[in-house]
């Protein structure tokens, strides 16, 4: 069952709610087919940071979604070595922030967005309201990086988990972003570690994005496997849990 943390968007309710409070004079479409362009989101964090900080969660908090992540690290978790763990995309959500405090594996966080005006906002509120993680051990960083160009930034197998609420959607759903999302997973599929993850948080149909989950791993260098979970429903749309996992070769 689901638990909705305020404020929270969903792409099919993106029309009325992000219409409403983003930009007036720009028509929704016109908003939906660029959500793959830095431009659209640093202004959409603009608009929304004005007043008190709030996280703002597209679909839900990281409390409806804490079961899918938590235990995977736990059982990622072998050595007292610390698990690299990616937000991609992860605007002003405390995703990464929560997945840093509740851990209790020792994580290294990265929260990534094309967008500087989330990644400083993201940046301020963990200096100006610090938490205390439940490992010691473990970092929380904000970088601004365009998710297109991941291989620049991580090593081959480096990373144990990433997550991706609402992202890939947005691109999917942008009138140039497909590609990027195709551009995206091949390159999480190479940064995965052989038992890492990634986590991809959807309103999506499985009927369709498995289709495309298995187009674009497809063209990857890394063969990989694809499920897909039932998280709940949220005011009659229903949200799903797409994991996919680099194979680990037969011997
Ligand atoms: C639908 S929002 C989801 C935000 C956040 N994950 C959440 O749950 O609230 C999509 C996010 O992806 C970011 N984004 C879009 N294209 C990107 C790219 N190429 N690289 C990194 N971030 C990107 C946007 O700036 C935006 O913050």
């Amino acid at each position: 069952m689901l638990r909705i943390i305020r404020p929270c968007l969903s792409l099919r309710s993106f029309g009325k709610e992000a219409g409403r409070r983003w930009h007036r004079a720009s028509s929704t479409n016109d908003l939906i087919e660029n959500m793959d362009k830095k431009a659209t989101w640093d202004r959409f964090y603009t608009e929304n940071s004005k007043g008190t900080f709030k996280n703002f969660e597209w679909f839900f908090g990281f409390h409806a979604i804490k079961d899918c992540i938590l235990p995977l690290l736990q059982t990622a978790s072998t050595t007292d070595a610390p698990l690299y763990v990616l937000d991609i995309g992860c605007g002003t959500s405390a995703l990464g922030p929560c997945i840093y405090r509740y851990s209790e594996c020792a994580v290294k966080v990265t929260c990534a967005d094309i967008s500087p005006v989330a990644v400083q906002l993201m940046q301020e509120h963990a200096e100006n309201m610090p938490v205390q993680p439940c490992n010691p051990s473990s970092t929380l960083v904000f970088q601004e990086l365009d998710c297109t160009e991941l291989e620049r930034h991580f090593g081959p197998k480096s990373l144990a988990l990433i997550v991706d609420k609402g992202t890939t959607d947005a691109l999917v759903r942008s009138k140039k972003g497909q590609e990027k999302a195709g551009q995206i997973i091949r390159q999480c599929l190479k940064l995965l570690r052989p038992s890492g993850n990634l986590l991809q948080f959807s309103d999506e149909d499985p009927d369709a994005r498995l289709l495309w989950l298995e187009k674009e791993s497809r063209g990857s260098e890394v063969a990989a496997e694809v499920g897909v979970h039932e998280i709940g429903e949220i005011r009659g749309v229903t949200y799903f849990c797409y994991q996919i996992s680099p194979c680990i070769p037969q011997l």
